[in-house]
């Protein structure tokens, strides 16, 4: 691949990306790449600071509204959010430290998201997919050139982006889950025409004759996609599926990391196989590098669709651009699917695909009615254009180092609780506990002491802040995760 060796930042690359300089200095670069660590856990936050009506006594300001309850919620309502922090309708204040879900990367009320939120919707909101809008193009390229810049999707690090941007397509949703289910749908016809080709017959025969085989799926256990019925059916997880089955018939689940495993996994009958390169929801599991190559070689061997569902670990969760920017290019997948953080908060979801699987597309086989509005795309261009500064990015290297650092000394200090390792890497990690029962309790405590953390898989407390974050959040947080531990 031909290689880009200049040193010039994405934003003098590549083209149509508006000047940082026109929006607000609310990423604080940091002069240090190290800070000084504690020598012992902070008291300051052994007592509660947060005090709430007991469960069962509703405040008066919690609506007693008819929503379905699939959600167990704390009782107080968040009103008001700035930065990595958030207030609700009492008061009082709290550090976001799981940014929504992942989500809020850039942090809540970013004054540049809102400059081009409220432009953008005084010009044009939606428009049908019937015609073109301004952003979606924008938002495409973008996020096709700066793969090929930073890396992914069979491009190494520093190749030089196409112009016009090619290579790669982009298919814009609203969701996580639509992204997948996009994609998974989009393997099942890659899959179909690669039958025919390999047994000479037509994949859409009338009954009575050869039926087309390659539609398996293979996904893996403690995966998180969704929660439609294919995202659902491949998101391996007796509690959300149960209730729901029968699911998509011709799934196989697999272990992360299991080699051995691979070859009867991955058959000529898989059209897809779908991994988190980094598990989010089922545990801040990593999939190894030399699993990933061997997992791309074997769908290779079979002509199975490798899909990298990225949408936690994604967008410079890691560091960079994709949890798989920096792994060899034959580790890398032939589709990705993102949502979260894109948009900073306002739904959108996409696929980002190799031609090699696109070109199988053709007008009518896939659609949506909101996904790529102009709205989504313009928002999703501003917070991509962000992101990708240097800047930002040395500051996510910054603040993981410290983070991991002082989340490294909880392992120390509390043995009796935490499992030795700290997971994940970037902003997203995990502490593992030994008794599964206490990341709740975390997670409560930590909300009584006026801080956000998630649990995550079966004994794990989740930490996906924003990505803009600095000392003073990780000091407050880890100061919060402390007090909590010790008052277990
Ligand atoms: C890895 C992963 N995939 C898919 C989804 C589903 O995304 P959404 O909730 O936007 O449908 C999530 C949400 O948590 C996720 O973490």
């Amino acid at each position: 691949m031909h290689r880009h060796t200049s040193s010039r930042s994405l934003s003098a690359v590549v083209r149509g990306r508006r000047s940082l300089a026109a929006y607000p200095p609310c990423i604080r670069l940091l002069s240090t790449t190290s800070w000084s660590l504690p020598n012992a856990p902070s008291t300051k936050f052994v007592k509660p600071t947060h005090k709430f009506s007991s469960p069962g006594d509703l405040s008066s300001k919690v609506p007693n509204a008819p929503l379905l309850p699939v959600y167990a919620r704390p009782e107080f309502v968040l009103s008001h959010g700035k930065g990595s922090y958030i207030w609700d309708t009492e008061g009082r204040k709290y550090l976001d430290f799981s940014a929504g879900i992942a989500v809020n990367a850039l942090g809540h009320a970013d004054e540049g998201v809102l400059k081009v939120l409220n432009e953008q919707a005084s010009k044009l909101i939606h428009t049908s997919n019937v015609y073109h809008n301004e952003w979606a193009p924008k938002l495409a390229s973008l996020l096709v050139q700066t793969t090929q810049l930073e890396g992914g999707l069979g491009y190494a690090p520093n190749h030089k982006p196409t112009t016009p941007p090619n290579g790669l397509q982009v298919f814009f949703s609203n969701s996580g889950t639509e992204a997948n289910e996009g994609a998974l749908k989009i393997a099942r016809k890659v899959g179909k025409e690669r039958w025919s080709l390999k047994n000479g017959k037509a994949w859409d025969t009338p009954p009575g004759s050869e039926q087309c085989t390659k539609t398996k799926i293979v996904c893996f256990e403690n995966a998180f996609h969704g929660r439609s019925m294919g995202s659902l059916s491949v998101t391996t997880n007796p509690k959300y599926q149960a209730p729901f089955a029968p699911l998509l018939p011709g799934v196989s689940v697999g272990q992360l990391n299991d080699a051995n495993a691979l070859e009867g996994l991955v058959t000529e009958d898989t059209c897809a196989v779908i991994v988190e390169p980094i598990q989010g929801e089922g545990g801040i599991n990593m999939a190894k590098t030399e699993w990933l190559v061997q997992l791309r070689k074997r769908c290779n061997d079979v002509g199975a669709v490798l899909i990298f569902d990225e949408i936690q670990c994604g967008l410079y969760r890691t560091g960079t651009l994709w949890a798989h920017s920096s792994l060899p290019v034959e580790a890398h997948p032939d589709m990705l699917t993102m949502a979260k953080p894109l948009a900073n908060g306002y739904p959108i979801g996409a696929i980002l695909l190799r031609d090699a699987v696109a070109n199988t597309m053709t007008p009518g086989t896939h659609g949506t009615t909101f996904g790529g509005s102009p709205l989504a795309c313009a928002i999703g261009h501003h917070v991509l254009s962000r992101l990708s500064d240097p800047g930002v990015k040395s500051q996510i290297k910054n603040t993981s180092a410290y983070l991991v650092e002082r989340l490294q000394l909880l392992t120390k200090w509390f043995p009796q609780h935490l499992q030795p390792t700290v997971r994940g890497r970037g902003l997203i990690l995990g502490l593992g506990f030994k008794n599964p029962e206490v990341p709740a309790k975390i997670v409560a405590l930590a909300r009584e002491r006026g801080v956000f953390v998630l649990t995550a898989g079966k004994d794990v407390v989740r930490l996906v802040p924003s990505l803009n974050i600095g000392k003073e959040e990780v000091d407050l947080a880890v100061e919060v995760l402390e007090g909590a531990l010790k008052a277990l």
